[in-house]
């Protein structure tokens, strides 16, 4: 999928939360400024977080959570400093838990064993970026399929 401003593609991460199951991992990947954390600030209002919660980027505290209709759990592994720092912080937990927990930088925690739908951005021009969706599970692909059907080819009209 193409989104061509911000607003599209945090309209993007909004339809995907109207779309999960209450308990969901979603690992998004994508370089720098690709859009990880604009798609998951339109998640957060797609999952019912209130509008008026800002949702920073959690680079530093690597973990910020909120309440929608469920818990969501925003990660962002980019200053993770190994393994033990994930112990730390009972990453594990997270992936297995109850709760919609999405990842930023997940690659750097490598591949974990539970079910999950991967989120690749990439730059496609200043203002345009690709979204692809790569789902491991049969839950997913059902709620990929939705979302495929619900948005426009381009992204232009939003
Ligand atoms: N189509 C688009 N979708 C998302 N962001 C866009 C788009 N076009 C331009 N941008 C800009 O790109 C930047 C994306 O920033 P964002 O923080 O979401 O990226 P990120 O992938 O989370 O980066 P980081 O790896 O630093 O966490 C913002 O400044 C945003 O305004
Ligand atoms: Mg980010």
């Amino acid at each position: 999928m193409t989104t061509t401003a911000p607003e599209a593609t945090a309209a993007l991460g909004h339809r995907l939360g109207t779309l999960l199951p209450p308990t969901a991992l979603l690992l998004l990947e994508g370089e720098l400024g690709a859009g990880k954390t604009c798609f998951v600030r339109g998640l957060a209002r797609g999952l019912g977080v209130p509008e008026a919660e800002p949702i920073p980027s959690p680079s530093y505290t690597l973990m910020n959570q909120y309440q929608g209709r469920s818990p969501l759990y925003h990660f962002d592994l980019y200053r993770l400093h190994g393994r033990e720092e994930l112990e730390q912080i009972g990453y594990d937990d997270y992936l297995a838990g109850s709760g919609v927990t999405v990842v930023e930088w997940a690659e750097r925690a490598g591949v974990p064993p539970h079910d999950h739908l991967r989120i690749v951005l990439r730059h496609a021009g200043e203002e345009r970026r690709t979204v692809a969706f790569v789902a491991s599970g049969a839950a997913f692909s059902d709620v990929v399929e939705a979302l495929a059907r619900a948005w426009p080819a381009t992204g232009e009209e939003l």
